[in-house]
């Protein structure tokens, strides 16, 4: 029987809360990550938490070779495929990096599935794929495609292509999760996001200014039309969003083949920047200096998901409040002020 589950990008923020909530349920998991944007650190340390060993195969998902080696050694049941790029700046100065990496590596790694005859992928989307909302609450049903950037494009054409695998071949399961807004860290403060460089999202960059690496916060906008005038965003635990990935392995355990579905990940509750600063405030006693500026390039006013077809579809909705979210991402932040150095 088939047991292991490969995660692509296991090494990083999102993948390492992963690969820890699958070998606490007795999951045996395999990590493919050619640490591009994460280290070693983050599994070793999941191992410790775990007390459990996650594989990990140092590799890239465009490697034919190296899934080839992996498919052939152990009896992977699904995959869970969170490897790419994700800077959404960058992407825009490199979309060719973008699309070759994103979009080409998946089409590598969705071949040797095939080839072994893995038909069961559970991908790591996004939000982004909605571009400017037309209603909020955003349903699966919302309108897609009309991204900014090549980072939304590259989220937006693997959709397509696994929409298409599962149509040609009825064998195939995919379960496209798109995720809103993750932030916060494993309560132990032992794994966490590690960026690196300056920090291009919010709650990163927050954390670096409590720690006195960045000396304020720059609030992109205070004109959008929401409440207090900031941007408004569906911030979810990362810790949450990662047991979301187990439910769904459980959809594909329990269902599969049923081809392709697609489901929101997020709480459904949307905070402003102000909130965000606020709350971190009030539960760290830090104290955060900001100004506004400008907004910031194709960033919209207000995006939060409606999360009732996660409940349906996967029997799970975000636990964890906006309390919890700072809380564990400052007590990360603070043990480990270099991240895994
Ligand atoms: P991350 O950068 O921490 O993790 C991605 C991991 O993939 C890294 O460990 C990196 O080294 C690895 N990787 C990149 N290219 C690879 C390749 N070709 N082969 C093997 N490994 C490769 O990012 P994250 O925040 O953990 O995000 C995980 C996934 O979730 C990504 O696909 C991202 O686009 C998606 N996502 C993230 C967010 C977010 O805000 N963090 C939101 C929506 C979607
Ligand atoms: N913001 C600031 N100052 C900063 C950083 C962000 O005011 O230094 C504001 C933004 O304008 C926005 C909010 O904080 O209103 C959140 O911004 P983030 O950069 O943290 O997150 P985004 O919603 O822009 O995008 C993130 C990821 C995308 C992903 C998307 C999913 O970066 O990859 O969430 O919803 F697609």
């Amino acid at each position: 029987m088939r047991t292991t589950i490969l995660v692509t990008g296991g090494a990083g923020y999102i993948g390492a809360h992963i690969v820890l909530e699958l070998l606490k349920a007795g999951y045996s998991v395999v990590v493919l990550d050619n640490f591009s944007n994460s280290s070693k650190q983050s599994i070793l340390r999941v191992n410790r938490l775990a007390k459990k060993t996650a594989t990990i195969v140092e590799g890239s998902i465009s490697d034919r070779e190296c899934l080839y080696k992996i498919f052939g050694a152990y009896e992977v049941s699904a995959v869970l495929h969170l490897a790419g790029l994700k800077a959404v700046g960058e992407s825009s100065k490199e979309p060719l990096r973008y699309y070759q990496n994103n979009f080409s590596g998946t089409l590598v790694l969705c071949e040797a599935m095939d080839k072994f005859n893995i038909k069961n992928i559970v991908f790591s989307s996004s939000a982004t794929v909605y571009g400017e909302p037309d209603k909020i609450p955003i349903t699966e049903c919302s309108q897609t495609g009309n991204t900014t950037n090549p980072y939304g494009t590259s989220k937006y054409m693997v959709e397509r292509v696994l929409s298409d695998l599962c149509a040609a071949d009825s064998g195939w399961s995919s379960v496209v999760l798109r995720y809103f807004n993750p932030v916060g860290a494993h309560k132990s403060g032992l794994i966490g996001e590690d960026p690196k460089g300056t920090p291009c999202n919010l709650v990163p960059y927050l954390l670096q200014v409590a720690v006195g690496k960045q000396t304020e916060l720059k609030v992109y906008g205070n004109d959008y039309p929401t409440a207090d005038g900031t941007g408004v965003r569906d911030y979810i635990h990362v810790v949450d969003l990662a047991k979301g990935h187990l439910m769904a392995l459980k959809l594909i355990e329990d269902k599969a083949p049923f081809g392709i579905d697609v489901i929101n990940l997020g709480t459904g509750r949307g905070y402003s920047v102000l909130e965000i600063i606020d709350a971190f405030q009030k539960e760290t006693l830090q104290s955060i200096p900001f100004r506004y500026t400008d907004r910031r390039p194709g960033d919209i006013a207000a995006c939060f998901a409606d999360p009732e077809y996660a409940y349906k579809r996967l029997n799970w909705r975000a636990k964890l409040k906006l309390e919890d979210m700072v809380r564990d991402a400052w007590r990360w932040q603070s043990k480990n002020p270099n991240g895994y150095n």
